[in-house]
């Protein structure tokens, strides 16, 4: 047991260790931290424990301390300095784990939208959906975050514009992106960015992008503050011409707002080799973009986890996280990290039907009015929607046990507080220095990948312990 005085201890050893990360803002077609200025690149890893049917009421990614301080140790190892979360539920408690992620050094980027009923825009009637109802999930989702430093962006939608989108969804996705918008500017302190994360269609790349990028004078809170793509084109081997990234940089060389990979890793071969980490963050590809979110934290039935939950006890890393920890480590930060005024300094095109190039993609601007209801949220506040603060986050060990891929337990695993962004650590902090050619990961969905049961915090073993801040 600890006691209350070394309970009251490290409290005040960590009033000076609390905030961690400063916000990011966009500045031209980068992300730049808002004291320093300095670029920031996306690291990141796509998270979602359990996958889309982990997801209820009850638990989300963010909301199981112990999940998340276990993941958070495991990724700082890998040099992440973001994750991206697809489903939350805003009557949840968020404050450990968002801490946790802030004190390890890691960014969030968060989609507003969830597959429950109401938690969506219906992309085959999207005017059915576009109410009080689901903007109850949107602006609660705004609510619950808005106030951690860490919140790197939210994104209004995730592939909502398909093959079997009605042709009226991109007015209504800007529409959602002003909302939001508009909502953070009257009930939020800071002015947390707003985007879109795309399906790599490449028939209508290029005009979705345009369509949410431009500017629209009579409606300017409406512009996208970036853009996400989810791409999957670099299996293997591959290089920059075969995979098509060359014609990815090309396409995105003129665009006014950062984009980056909001999903990527292809896993037609395995184990992916993760080559397309030196060709995203190399001299030519970061001109258009700021890196990419790896698709995806945890194993799951479709066989993309860089670590595999075995129960709610012990974690496996895989090999692909071994991998992807190589390319990472031979990452030039400095480089990475250098800001650029010919990327800082490009103004958005004027909306414009010219802008858009295919029969079957949208081309007006007239978006649907703001229902009153939503209206009256964006004034007032949404009414009894709970709001996030950091708490304080202390901890050596994490109370699970660690195995890599060969099954040989890894020890020095630690969950350290950072002073500022969490990066690649080419030092190798312990990883387990096997050759990219091992055997691949078989993906059967052993146990429980996500509904690992909460442990007493503060217990089970570790000296973890996470307090509320009582300062
Ligand atoms: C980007 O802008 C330059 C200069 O205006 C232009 O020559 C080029 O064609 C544009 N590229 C694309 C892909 O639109
Ligand atoms: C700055 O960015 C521009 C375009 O994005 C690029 O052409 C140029 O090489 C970059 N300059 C440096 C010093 O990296
Ligand atoms: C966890 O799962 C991995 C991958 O399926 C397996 O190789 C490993 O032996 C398991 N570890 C434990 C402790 O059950
Ligand atoms: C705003 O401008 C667009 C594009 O010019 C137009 O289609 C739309 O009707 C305008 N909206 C309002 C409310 O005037």
């Amino acid at each position: 047991m600890i006691s209350y005085t070394q309970l009251f201890a490290s409290v005040c050893a960590l009033a000076s260790t609390a905030a961690a990360l400063t916000p990011l803002e966009v500045s031209g077609k980068d992300f730049v931290d808002s004291k320093t200025q300095d670029r920031f690149q996306i690291i990141g890893v796509d998270y979602q424990p359990g996958g889309a049917a982990g997801f209820t009421k009850k638990l989300d990614p963010l909301s199981d301390a112990d999940v998340c301080l276990r993941d958070a140790a495991l990724m700082q190892r890998l040099g992440i300095n973001t994750i991206r979360v697809y489903n939350l539920e805003p009557s949840l408690n968020h404050d450990e784990c968002a801490s946790i992620f802030n004190a390890a050094g890691i960014y969030m980027i968060l989609d507003v939208s969830n597959p429950l009923a109401g938690g969506y825009l219906d992309r085959s009637a999207p005017w059915t959906t576009y109410s009080a109802i689901y903007y109850k999930q949107v602006f609660g989702v705004i609510e619950g975050f808005k106030n951690y430093d860490n919140v790197l962006g939210f994104f209004a939608g995730n592939e909502v514009i398909n093959e079997d989108a009605h042709y009226l969804v991109p007015k209504y996705v800007r529409a959602i992106v002003r909302d939001m918008k508009d909502y953070i500017a009257k009930n939020s302190k800071r002015a947390i960015p707003v985007g879109y994360s795309a399906a790599d269609i490449r028939e209508i790349l290029m005009d979705t992008a345009h369509y949410f990028e431009c500017d629209l004078k009579n409606s300017t809170s409406s512009r996208s503050d970036f853009f996400g793509l989810n791409s999957y084109s670099w299996c293997g081997e591959s290089s920059y011409k075969k995979s098509g990234f060359d014609v990815l940089t090309e396409d995105f060389t003129n665009a006014t707002v950062p984009v980056f990979f909001s999903e990527y890793g292809c896993n037609e071969v395995q184990p992916r080799v993760f080559t397309e980490v030196q060709a995203l963050y190399g001299e030519e590809m970061t001109q258009a973009f700021s890196g990419g979110l790896v698709y995806e934290w945890t194993q799951e039935d479709n066989d993309y986890g860089l670590v595999k939950v075995n129960n709610s006890n012990t974690v496996t890393t895989l090999v692909d996280y071994d991998n992807f920890e190589k390319q990472v480590n031979k990452l030039d930060m400095e480089r990475i990290t250098s800001s650029n005024v010919t990327q800082t300094s490009v103004k958005p095109e004027a909306c414009s039907a010219s802008l858009i190039k295919d029969k079957s993609f949208y081309n007006a601007w007239d978006l649907p009015e703001v229902p009153s209801k939503v209206a009256d949220y964006i004034k007032n506040g949404l009414p009894d929607a709970p709001s996030g603060k950091f708490v304080s986050v202390s901890s050596t060990t994490i109370p699970q046990k660690v195995y890599d891929h060969t099954g040989k337990e890894i020890t020095d695993v630690k969950f350290e507080v950072k002073s500022g962004v969490n990066t690649p650590s080419s030092s190798g902090s312990g990883s387990s220095g096997t050759s990219d050619s091992s055997s691949s990961e078989t993906s059967t969905n052993a146990g429980s990948p996500n509904g690992a049961p909460s442990l007493a915090l503060g217990g089970a073993g570790g000296l973890f312990m996470l307090l509320a801040s009582l300062l």
